[in-house]
């Protein structure tokens, strides 16, 4: 679990394989969708958000341009670099603290908004942060975060490398940075936390990132990625709430503060 942190404390990590904004990012599209849903999803003038794990700052910058009060926290250092870097070119600032998503150093019910994007699916004690994000929320505050799919089409990709680990073929080592979830799984954890959920929204039925691995050296691209990104633009807007978001690389999800019994 340490290590897992490690991984994103250190320099060059994530900074090497996360830029959302780069229009050659093969999920480009994607991500510009996901931050369209979130901006849409809440009337975000005058709220207090947090935006944890904020990466380069896309969502927590978008936040300020809308008129919220925005305090942004990432484990990485050179992450937050990023955000101040990208948000003074916006022309909006905010306060961009080092902290881990599962001790967040702010008193009991700060924030209106607490907004975990493309993040929980790293961090390995997700029970603990979803615990940590409803005691910083008010009792009408909203969460916003995102998971990973463990059904998604694209997790068949991984089938093979699956079955050689196994099998005891090959060994990727101890470092996992990963961790997927099913909705209904997902679900049940954040009703633990004390979360219910208002709105869910599926986005990626074909990723244009998908490799099906056969060796280290050998994969393959399991459907044409110009298919997936025509898929993605013309068939899949329609679909993203229907049930087969069930099957979807990225579920975007809107929950609210309930009792706990
Ligand atoms: C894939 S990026 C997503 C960034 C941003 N939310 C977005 O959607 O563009 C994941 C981010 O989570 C951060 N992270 C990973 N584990 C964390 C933890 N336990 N606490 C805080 N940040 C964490 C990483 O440093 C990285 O910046």
């Amino acid at each position: 679990m340490n290590d897992t942190k490690e991984y994103f404390r250190r320099q060059d990590t994530v900074a090497c394989w996360w830029h959302p904004e780069s229009p050659d990012d093969p999920l480009h599209q994607h991500t510009l969708t996901q931050l369209q849903w979130a901006s849409a999803v809440l009337p975000w003038a005058g709220k207090q958000v947090l935006d944890v794990a904020t990466g380069r700052g896309r969502f927590a910058i978008a936040y300020a341009r809308e008129g919220a009060d925005v305090t942004a926290i990432d484990l990485s250092r050179q992450m937050l670099d990023f955000t101040r870097a990208n948000a003074q070119a916006q022309q909006v600032a905010f306060p961009c603290l080092l902290a881990d998503a599962v001790h967040l150093p702010f008193p009991d019910r700060s924030f209106d908004v607490l907004s975990c994007m493309e993040a929980i699916m790293h961090v390995p004690d997700a029970q603990a942060a979803l615990r940590e994000f409803r005691r910083l929320l008010r009792p009408d505050g909203r969460l916003l975060i995102s998971l990973t799919n463990r059904y998604r089409i694209n997790a068949l990709g991984r089938l093979p490398t699956a079955l050689y680990q196994k099998l005891g073929l090959i060994d990727l080592g101890d470092l996992r940075i990963m961790w997927s979830y099913s909705l209904p799984a997902f679900r049940r954890m954040l009703r633990q936390a004390g979360f219910a959920i208002d709105d869910v929204h599926g986005l990626g039925l074909f990723q244009p990132n998908a490799r099906v691995v056969l060796s280290r050296r050998l994969s393959f691209a399991p459907f044409p990625p110009a298919f997936a990104h025509w898929f993605f633009a013309k068939a899949e807007p329609p679909l993203r709430r229907t049930p087969l978001k069930n099957l979807m690389g990225t579920l975007n999800i809107l929950a609210r503060p309930v009792h706990q019994q």
